[in-house]
């Protein structure tokens, strides 16, 4: 049912649609957004200024869907009190939105909506990506305590550990001991029975999304076991949801990388030992199950290394099951993603581009993104710099052997074609683990 108390965020899709596309007209939205006070309060100050206006802009682009969609869902979703249509609505008129204030104003009359209940096990098991949350009105952080019972009890029962314990063990989820944090989650380092050990702490768990993004990347954990992917020790999801990890002493790949002291760390060979890793942890992924599992956001950050320095890949947050799976939203992040990810088609192909990336990252030893460069993101900084083969290799990696850069620079290259046809797949005689692995021997060989 729509009522002028029902809000912004949970507002009826229909309604959402239409006010998108008035809103875009002569882009209402902006004149809106410039009248929005903070926690819905005329006397307060404004809420947003020019820059949030930009980043709006900015993101539209990226994620190819419209500003005032991306608008309605931040106001929506952001502040301590929450905007209702009544605000809204009040809002158009003042600011002379006319058609968009009745479109509002015409549905909180008819009142016809029934109530769609929505239920984990269909955000599970029907997961078409559509990412409109804004209808459930039953999702509640309390709803975690009955959301997991639906599926798997059994297994989730073996792994459950309450999230008191995970509480004290980090002194209170405390700074000293955050090791890192991602898009979705903090993680911090803790002692459990004498094991340390990485606690993912989901942050932002109030909204449907990100517990289904939390009990997909469980999900997923559970079914995997292979060598190079991250394994799961325990979850809690009394209170507030988080997953412990075996901890890697060896942090993320991005941040070995990166280090100065530690990157002279990762020689050239161990360089190509990683990614022959992260390929092997890719190929069971495309090739293990029924239908191949993407994990849609490779990424160094998400490559971690254990106190061998062996790579596992981690944070299955955004992974799906299934190919060529049409999504509303690119995910994952833009220096990764290859180009067709933007318009929404999601492949196995989409994670050969981005471990081409890892690649050139692993040979250059050049940040993925770096917002001082004249081409932010590597690829299109690698191939407009035009730079002689020779510069490319990372010298602190030591003395690279120039066939082997060579072979490398050109597999990068082929992982990372615009035409995602042409790229190779990770596993079978011509993919790109294959290659890899023939890259290595032939090191064995003229080392010997
Ligand atoms: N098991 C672990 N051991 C050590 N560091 C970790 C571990 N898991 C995550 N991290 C650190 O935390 C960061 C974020 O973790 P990630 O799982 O990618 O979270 P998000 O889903 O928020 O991106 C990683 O880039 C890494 O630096
Ligand atoms: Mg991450």
């Amino acid at each position: 049912m729509t009522e002028a108390t029902t809000e912004v965020r949970k507002m009826d899709p229909a309604l959402r649609f239409d006010l998108i596309n008035l809103l875009n007209i002569n882009e209402g939205w902006k004149t809106l957004m410039t009248k929005v006070t903070v926690d819905c309060n005329p006397n307060n100050n404004l809420k947003y200024t020019y820059d949030h206006v930009k980043l709006i802009e900015n993101a539209s682009k990226l994620q190819q869907r419209f500003c005032s969609e991306i608008f309605l869902e931040e106001w929506g979703t952001s502040g301590k009190i929450r905007p209702n249509l009544q605000t809204l609505m009040n809002l158009l008129y003042e600011v002379n939105l006319i058609r968009a204030a009745e479109a509002i104003a015409s549905k909180i009359s008819k009142d016809c909506m029934t109530t769609r209940m929505t239920s984990f096990k269909n955000i599970l098991e029907n997961d078409e990506n559509t990412d409109d949350y804004s209808n459930s009105e039953n999702f509640r952080p309390t709803i975690l305590n009955t959301s997991l019972t639906l599926k798997n009890i059994e297994r989730f029962d073996e792994i459950r550990i309450p999230y008191e314990t995970l509480y004290h063990a980090t002194n209170g989820f405390s700074d000293s001991c955050l090791i890192g944090s991602g898009g979705y989650s903090k993680v911090f380092k803790a002692e459990l029975n004498n094991r340390t050990v990485a606690i993912k702490r989901m942050e932002k768990v109030y909204e449907e999304r990100d517990i289904k993004q939390y009990l997909n990347e469980i999900d997923n954990i559970l079914k995997f076991k292979h060598v190079n992917l991250l394994p799961l020790l325990a979850i809690s999801e009394d209170k507030h949801p988080c997953i412990v990890y075996e901890f890697m002493e060896n942090g993320s790949l991005l941040d070995c990388i990166a280090c100065k002291e530690r990157s002279s760390l990762l020689n050239w060979k161990l360089r190509i030992k990683l990614g022959i890793e992260v390929a092997s942890g890719l190929v069971y992924l495309h090739t293990a199950f029924e239908t191949p599992i993407i994990h849609r956001d490779i990424k160094t950050a998400n490559i971690l290394l254990d106190k061998l320095f062996v790579a596992k890949i981690g944070d299955f947050g955004l992974t799906r099951i299934g190919d060529n799976t049409m999504t509303s939203e690119g995910k994952g992040t833009s220096a990764y993603m290859s180009p067709e990810a933007f318009r929404g088609d999601v492949s196995v192909k989409l994670d050969v581009f981005s471990f081409g990336v890892v690649l050139l990252e692993l040979l250059t030893g050049l940040p993925p993104f770096d917002e001082f460069r004249q081409h932010r993101d590597l690829l299109t900084h690698i191939i407009e710099s035009e730079s002689p083969i020779e510069d490319l290799p990372d010298k602190r990696a030591g003395d690279w052997n120039k066939m082997t850069v060579e072979k490398i620079y050109e597999l990068a290259k082929l992982c990372t074609l615009v035409s995602k046809s042409k790229r190779p797949f990770m596993y079978g005689e011509r993919g790109v683990y294959v290659a890899l692995e023939k890259i290595q021997s032939e090191i064995d060989g003229y080392v010997s």
